[in-house]
């Protein structure tokens, strides 16, 4: 199998190197078409060979093109790269906001995979949740998922729509995590840690509490019972939360990030 990666940057980096280092791809088997030259350092899990800044018919020769571009450059690439695209192609789609039908009409064809992931992906943790168009049979929304799956997890979605919610869940998820822990080693710092010590805290303690849960069978709830006993020092932080209502916020929040997620698309 061939790959067309457009766009070589954060994402489609991501993409490369996972694919061939997974050894799902070989590295001759991956293409890559970007409008700047490619710095050298950037290009170890591609053939140098490999690399074009200009569209052409022989580089369209591959099984699955991959859009990695920003949004706002879709329009213009749509159009210099329309003439090479042709109804055999699968296209996955990683851009934000996009639809399908957009993808579909711009390049007059029916294989069209979105996905939506998140920035894990860079390590093999991503989460990617994705959907597909009819005309994706099951043979080949298996291959997608199983190079999609080279990034991290996936699941797929049977509704669009569901890619604005992992928008607002996952793909901005690791912003809300890191607003969390920020706001603990601030804290820590204040209660007399150094900002290494503060960091280390912090980070461990979150690695922990995930793999501890991802281990177990209990719910989040039961977590939270068990760590907060009767007037203990958990049961007072976690009234604060109560008081102000954190809940309500987180809530708040990700519904204003599902909105602007649905605004945002086209
Ligand atoms: N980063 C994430 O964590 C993340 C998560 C979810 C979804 N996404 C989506 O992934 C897409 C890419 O994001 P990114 O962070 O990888 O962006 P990025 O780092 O800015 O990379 C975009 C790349 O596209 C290239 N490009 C732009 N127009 C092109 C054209 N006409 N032909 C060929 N290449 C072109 C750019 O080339 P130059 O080098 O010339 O600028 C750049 O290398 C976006 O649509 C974003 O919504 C990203």
């Amino acid at each position: 199998m061939k790959v067309l990666i457009i766009g070589f940057g954060n994402m489609g980096q991501t993409y490369a190197s996972s694919f061939t280092s997974s050894g799902f791809i070989c590295s001759k088997d991956v293409i890559v078409l970007n409008r700047s030259e490619v710095e050298k350092k950037k290009r170890f899990s591609v053939e140098k060979s490999n690399f074009y800044t200009e569209p052409s018919k022989s580089i369209f020769d591959v099984d699955i093109i991959i859009l990695a571009v920003k949004p706002q450059d879709f329009l213009t690439l749509a159009s210099s790269i329309k003439p090479f695209v042709t109804k055999e192609h699968i296209i996955l789609s990683v851009m934000a906001g996009i639809s399908m039908q957009s993808i579909q009409d711009k390049f007059d064809v029916n294989k069209v995979v979105r996905s939506m992931p998140n920035i894990p992906t860079q390590i093999g943790q991503g989460m990617t949740v994705f959907c597909a168009s009819s005309d994706i049979d099951r043979k080949d929304l298996f291959i997608v998922q199983n190079l999609i799956n080279t990034t991290g997890k996936s699941i797929y979605v049977d509704k669009e729509e569901m890619i604005n919610a992992a928008t607002a869940i996952s793909g901005s998820g690791p912003a809300y995590v890191y607003y969390f822990m920020n706001a603990m080693v601030e804290s820590a710092i204040e209660l007399g840690f150094s900002t290494s010590e503060a960091e280390f805290l912090v980070g461990q303690t979150f690695t922990g509490a995930v793999q501890l849960q991802n281990r177990s069978k209990e719910s989040h709830q039961q977590w939270i019972d068990k760590v907060s006993s009767k007037g203990g020092t958990t049961e007072a932080a976690l009234a604060i939360f109560n008081k102000y209502n954190l809940n309500d916020n987180i809530s708040e929040a990700l519904y204003a990030a599902n909105q602007k997620a649905i605004e945002l698309g086209v």
